[in-house]
């Protein structure tokens, strides 16, 4: 496990980015795992400027997304389909059929994320995994829980992520209660994983996954596990560390 300290979130953004561009330079046709939620919001912004540089091509570029909320139509503005369109895709060359993102609305939702799974291994596996972190320590949107599930899957949100997220919606009420999610095997099997961590409301979550017991109750915790991960914190986040 590799953690790197930058004064700002915006550093920390910034070399996610700067990852994330020498792996399209490396391999034109690799895997990108993607976040979303407020953090990886420079990243992308960083990507998009990279882009308009002339200095990445998405070209041959596939990507698959960590999760959607459940039952909230693609177009609606807190959809992550509607997210990743207006924070990345939309501004680079990526092709619209190699960019994947969870279907919350699919009539057999196990039989989705089974798919789902299958064509991240079919696209030959993520070589850079984007990860956020919740409050509570989630991943994706694998929640505090007894046990870790290796593949996607319908999960339950908590009371916490509801809250946090409730931002992003008109009332507390609008926030869906389920969502589906990547699940930690298919993270973890990730060649790469860059966890971004902001703001002193994470330093909690990024203590608790770095020093504390490897646990399903902080799902974020089972990285250090992982042999090529990158914490990528601002002061606020690593203040606890
Ligand atoms: C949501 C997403 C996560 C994200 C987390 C933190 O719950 N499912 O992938 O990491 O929020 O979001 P933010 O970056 O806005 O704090």
């Amino acid at each position: 496990m590799r953690i790197c300290r930058y004064a700002t979130a915006e550093q920390a953004c910034r070399a996610a980015a700067l990852i994330l561009a020498s792996q399209v330079i490396r391999k034109p046709d690799c895997v990108l795992g993607l976040a979303t939620g407020s953090t990886p919001i420079p990243t992308y912004k960083e990507l998009i400027r990279l882009y308009e540089e002339g200095l990445l091509d998405f070209s041959q570029v596939t990507s698959f997304n960590l999760d959607e909320y459940i039952g909230i139509p693609e177009e609606h503005p807190c959809s992550y389909h509607r997210f990743m369109r207006e924070n990345l895709f939309d501004h680079v060359n990526i092709r619209p059929e190699a960019t994947h993102v969870p279907n919350g609305n699919a009539e057999d939702m196990a039989a989705a994320a089974g798919a789902y799974d299958r064509a991240i291994l079919e696209a030959g596996g993520i070589d850079v995994q984007v990860l956020g972190i919740g409050r509570n320590g989630h991943i994706g949107f694998n929640e505090p829980d007894d046990s870790f599930v290796y593949g996607c899957h319908v999960v339950q949100l908590t009371k916490s992520t509801i809250e946090a997220n409730k931002r992003f919606f008109a009332s507390e009420d609008e926030v869906p209660r389920q969502a589906v999610s990547l699940g930690i095997g298919s993270i973890m099997n990730a060649r790469c994983v860059l966890l971004i961590a902001t703001g002193v409301d994470k330093a909690k979550a990024v203590r608790d996954a770095v020093y504390g017991e490897i646990d399903p109750s902080v799902q974020a915790s089972i990285l250090r596990t992982h042999p090529n991960v990158f914490f990528l914190l601002d002061e606020g986040a690593a203040s606890l560390l």
